[in-house]
């Protein structure tokens, strides 16, 4: 019974931790700070292959913490530039769906050490960047108090 006890309160805090975590970073210090040094050490590889273990090393972790920025983008309580909350639509999440799976796609590529792997895992990768920033940066309404 006491071990019971135990388990279920366990899993209460384990059910509390998410929303614990209270985010600091802007959605704009995200995007500055990991998307984009992060997916430019992955494009990179097109212009100058890794020459050693370490250089791939250093793009694998790129790649890696790059698809983990998703969580970070979508942590509740994370606010936009502006103070507007990030949105939490399902058309939103898609577009970061999009960017972690192309991540991910890139890190494979890197950590088999295959240049040309990654060359072509950066077209969906810039996609993704590009298609969200078409709707959720750069439209006329995106930065408005109303876009949510
Ligand atoms: C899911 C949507 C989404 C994806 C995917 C995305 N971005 Fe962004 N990005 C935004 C939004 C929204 C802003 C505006 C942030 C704000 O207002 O706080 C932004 C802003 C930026 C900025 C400007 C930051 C600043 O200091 O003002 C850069 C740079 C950037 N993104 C780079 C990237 C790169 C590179 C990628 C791909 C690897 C990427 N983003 C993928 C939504 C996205």
């Amino acid at each position: 019974m006491r071990i019971l006890l135990l388990l279920f309160l366990a899993g209460a805090a384990v059910a509390q931790a998410p929303s614990s975590y209270k985010p600091y970073a802007s959605l704009a210090d995200i995007m500055a700070g990991i998307s984009l040094p992060k997916s430019n050490s992955v494009f990179d590889v097109t212009k100058r292959a890794p020459k050693d273990d370490m250089e791939w090393v250093a793009v694998q972790t790129d790649a890696a913490v790059l698809a983990e920025a998703g969580n970070l983008i979508l942590t509740p309580g994370r606010l936009k530039e502006n103070g507007q909350p990030v949105p939490q639509t399902a058309d939103f999440r898609r577009h970061v769906q999009a960017l972690v799976e192309a991540a991910k796609g890139a890190h494979k590529a890197a950590l088999k050490k295959d240049a040309d792997a990654v060359f072509v895992a950066c077209e969906p990768l810039y996609q993704a960047c590009y298609s969200c920033h078409q709707a959720y940066r750069f439209c006329p309404t995106c930065q408005a108090a109303t876009r949510q």
